[in-house]
């Protein structure tokens, strides 16, 4: 049965980007035997100039009848795009892997940690008000969100280093107690797994100071944000940052990254993208209990593992020359080689 797959290719790099990891999609569907479809879905800058808002109704349809979305970054529409997507889908959990690949200089060699960031509530919610003489804005956490929440950190964490760390800033501000009691609850039902708190201006200094020290990083939403890019600095570029945002019934894959305007987008690094790609086929996989698509996951990871060893398929934020055209033929000719050898 076919899988359909909306697909955002944003603005900025996005279409780049988007273009490179659809066309991974593609051929490893065709090399590993699954059926993957596509069917666009503009949203974002370019979708307001074309069709008057930032999410037409028919991308949104599009979006909420496919079994997966991939996406790419959107402009300063983000707001009206990803976190309406992320709260009207109830893709509560956001997950960022990060972990320095062989091959990219970076200043640690041995950093793997996953962050995991409520995606529906705190400063996000939209709750604000600016006048001329004041700004408002409400941080919302309810007890329901910081529940689930702790429990995709403690899942994740017992199956990897079997470590959290709560991220917040409660010393200040008391709200962040709600997160504190349920992330405390929630530990007492994964007994293997080490639970610690850490406050947040800590945490952004131990994270470049000590990263190894972290396996799961669970926080709220804009804490979220703000470490998410300094972890993707430490490994190395924004470029290699990738996520899933995902609710009980569907899953979004998107880079960490904006749009980059400061650069030419040619030149943009896909693997964020492509391994967001990975992300959607492990949790299709999952969901349809499809062991090919799980094994052509692992693949395309070591795929990327083998390129980055190659100075050759580096782009400019690693220190190279490629583009992204040459990355992802780079790519394709791996994953083939390695798929008639093995
Ligand atoms: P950004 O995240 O686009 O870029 C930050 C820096 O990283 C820039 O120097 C950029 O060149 C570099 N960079 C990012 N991705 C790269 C890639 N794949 N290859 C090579 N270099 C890369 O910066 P910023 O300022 O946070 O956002 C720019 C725009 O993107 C804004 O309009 C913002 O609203 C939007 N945005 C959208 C997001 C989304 O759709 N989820 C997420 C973050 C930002």
């Amino acid at each position: 049965m076919a899988n359909l797959i909306s697909v955002i290719p944003g603005d900025g790099i996005g279409p780049v980007v988007v273009r490179s990891a659809k066309k991974v999609l593609e051929v490893i569907s065709e090399a590993y035997g699954f059926n993957l479809s596509f069917v666009e879905a503009p949203a974002g800058d370019s979708a307001k100039k074309d069709f008057g808002e930032p999410l037409p109704k028919d991308s949104f349809d599009k979006i909420r009848s496919s079994d997966a979305c991939l996406k790419g970054p959107v402009g300063e529409s983000a707001k009206d795009v990803i976190v309406f997507l992320r709260q009207k889908l109830d893709l509560y959990a956001n997950i960022r892997p990060f972990r320095t690949f062989p091959g990219v200089s970076s200043k640690w060699s041995d950093v793997d940690l996953v962050i995991v960031r409520e995606n529906t509530e705190d400063l996000y919610k939209g709750l604000e008000d600016v006048g001329e003489e004041y700004a408002v804005a409400l941080m919302v956490l309810t007890k329901k969100a910081c529940l689930r929440i702790a429990n995709v950190a403690f899942q994740i964490a017992e199956a990897r280093k079997k470590r959290v760390t709560v991220v917040h800033k409660v010393n200040v501000l008391k709200s962040f107690e709600l997160l504190r009691r349920a992330t405390f609850e929630v530990a007492k039902s994964y007994p293997y797994v080490t639970i610690e708190e850490v406050l947040v201006d800590n945490a952004a200094y131990q994270l470049v100071s000590n990263p190894q020290k972290f396996d799961v990083i669970l926080t709220t939403n804009m804490f979220g944000d703000i470490l998410s890019d300094e972890a993707a600095g430490i490994v190395g570029s924004l470029g290699l940052a990738y996520s899933a945002n995902i609710g009980d019934e569907f899953g979004l894959f998107e880079p960490v990254h904006g749009t980059a305007p400061d650069i030419n987008p040619l030149y943009a690094n896909p693997i964020a993208q492509i391994m967001a790609s990975k992300m959607m086929l492990e949790w299709l996989g999952k969901k349809k209990n499809n062991t090919v698509m799980l094994k052509a996951a692992r693949d395309l990871e070591d795929t990327v593992l083998c390129l980055l060893q190659d100075p050759k398929s580096l782009t400019p934020d690693l220190g190279g020359r490629a583009t992204a055209e040459d990355v992802t033929k780079r790519f394709i000719e791996i994953l083939l080689k390695g798929k008639r050898t093995s």
